[in-house]
């Protein structure tokens, strides 16, 4: 009698009980030509719990599911709660036992462990931090001087209204609340706008801008095959991932110079011009992210031109209205450009920053079509999008933003907040110039940081300086050496000059 072979095997059963099963079985194999003499069944006694020592070794890294003794021949093994055998019940004649052991495998295995977000994954690092002059410059979301999150009193003033009102929390159609879209629309276009009486725009309530922008993207990918959406670069982390996600296919134009800091305007016109006939272009309406630069009005005018020359779609991703400069006409200047020129147009709005209402997730999808006719037809392929997506969009965020525009008060209330935060990361901004320049003495021009505008500046630090700031200075930035000024107080500006000097200079 001895143990003839004992083999751990991994198998894949794609049914079992109606689900998948992955499991590990170790088969172990014992001969025996015993007989029922009493010697033999403690000798065959030994083995199997020899046998049972082995599998409980071989399932000490993973829980053992069930034990299952197949007596090919006629032995009998009574098997214990903890699947393992505890002796003999009755025997007549043993041969070869086989045992097996199914342990529990993930189906999981396969997945691997996905990188940190680049923009998120900084306030994982920075919460993590204990060093008490650390500065979160990642994401980008409003802070007060204090560095401490705001919510707008207009907004709490629109959400004491609703409670006040008792409104209900029903189901919102698919297309979103629909004094939402009406005042989305008016604030992007201007009231006034006649492709809002012509009803030429398609709008959809979306899920922030980022929910709106794969609404769109899912549109492309539905009704322009093959179209390829052109991005700037740099540009905002999340697009490549939006449509990538969308399978639609991207390739970059050229937007920002290095050796200027400034706007590669040449490469990006020669980049648009060379794109496919009806390709996308994405566009940054106010505020680019990351770089704060933005074209000037006679910029815009030549990108209309060759975006119409070359018969291309123009998309607006519009996530900074009222934020870049104060003004919620200002910064909507570019897209009334090319919808004044009659141009169809794709643009996606987002509430997070404006409003303050990162977390509510509202924004809106619009297309501005030739005829309202081809309107109600995109709404309709918009909402059927929607419909398996998310369903419907929710109601909290939209009735903030229609009943702080819907009411003249809390509108002009809205505008002085906003001209408010704006007016603070002007400063920071101004302040970190000053300082920058009287701390540096290498000659150095800083005067980009003035120029570029809204939330962020784009600092020209390369992966190595951004590390710096972070390892040495405990300053939280995303990798491309994008820093948030509106995480940024008066206070900190001369701490952080200091280590972007240290950083710029020392680390190559
Ligand atoms: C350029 C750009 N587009 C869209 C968004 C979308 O933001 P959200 O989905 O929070 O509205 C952001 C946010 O940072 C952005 O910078």
């Amino acid at each position: 009698m001895s143990i003839l072979s004992s083999t751990l095997s991994s198998n894949y059963s794609p049914q079992h009980h109606g689900t998948q099963k992955h499991n590990r079985s170790l088969y172990i194999s014992i001969d025996s030509n015993a007989g029922s003499h009493p010697r033999a069944h403690r000798r065959q006694f030994l083995l199997l719990q020899m046998a049972s020592t082995m599998l409980s070794l071989a399932s000490a890294s993973a829980s053992a599911s069930s034990l299952s003794m197949h007596d090919t021949l006629k032995g009998k093994v009574k098997l214990g709660s903890n699947g393992l055998s505890t002796g003999f019940v009755k025997t007549k004649s043993f041969g070869r036992v086989s045992m097996s052991i199914a342990v529990n495998v993930s189906r999981f295995e396969g997945i691997t462990m996905a990188p940190p977000d680049p923009i998120l994954g900084v306030s994982e690092a920075f919460k993590a931090d204990t060093n008490d002059m650390k500065l979160n410059l990642g994401v980008g979301a409003y802070r007060t001087e204090e560095l401490q999150p705001y919510v707008l009193e207009v907004v709490k003033k629109a959400e004491n209204l609703m409670l006040q009102r008792g409104e209900n929390k029903e189901y919102l159609p698919i297309e979103g609340l629909a004094a939402f879209n009406k005042a989305t629309a008016e604030l992007l276009f201007g009231a006034d706008n006649p492709l809002l009486k012509e009803q030429k725009v398609a709008t959809v309530q979306g899920l922030s801008g980022t929910g709106s922008l794969r609404l769109a993207a899912a549109l492309i990918e539905r009704y322009f095959p093959g179209a390829k959406v052109l991005i700037s670069s740099p540009t905002w982390g999340n697009h490549k991932n939006i449509f990538n996600d969308a399978r639609v296919p991207w390739s970059e134009y050229r937007y920002y110079d290095p050796k200027t800091v400034g706007l590669d305007f040449e490469g990006m016109i020669a980049d648009i011009k060379d794109a496919p006939e009806g390709s996308f272009i994405l566009l940054h309406g106010c505020a680019h992210n990351p770089t704060g630069i933005d074209p000037t009005p006679e910029q815009w005018e030549k990108i209309a031109d060759v975006i119409q020359e070359k018969n291309h779609n123009p998309f607006f991703d519009v996530a900074y209205q009222g934020f870049a400069s104060g003004s919620l006409d200002t910064d909507a200047a570019s897209v009334r450009l090319f919808a004044a020129r009659g141009m169809e147009l794709f643009v996606a709005q987002s509430y997070s920053k404006n409003l303050g209402l990162y977390a509510e997730r509202i924004g809106a999808m619009n297309v501005v079509c030739s005829s309202a006719d081809a309107a109600v037809r995109v709404k309709s392929q918009l909402k059927r999008l929607a419909r398996p997506m998310y369903s419907n969009p929710p109601i909290h965020g939209a009735k903030i933003v229609a009943n702080v525009v819907g009411d003249p008060t809390l509108f002009n209330e809205w505008k002085v907040e906003m001209e408010m935060m704006a007016g603070r990361i002007k400063n920071v901004r101004q302040k970190l110039f000053d300082s920058l320049s009287a701390k540096d003495k290498s000659g150095k021009d800083w005067s980009f940081i003035l120029k570029q505008i809204g939330m962020f500046s784009f600092t020209g630090l390369n992966i190595a300086q951004s590390e710096n700031m972070t390892n040495k200075w405990h300053v939280y930035l995303t990798k491309d050496g994008r820093i948030s000024l509106a995480g940024l107080s008066l206070a900190k500006c001369e701490y952080l000059a200091d280590a972007i000097i240290d950083s710029f200079h020392n680390v190559s």
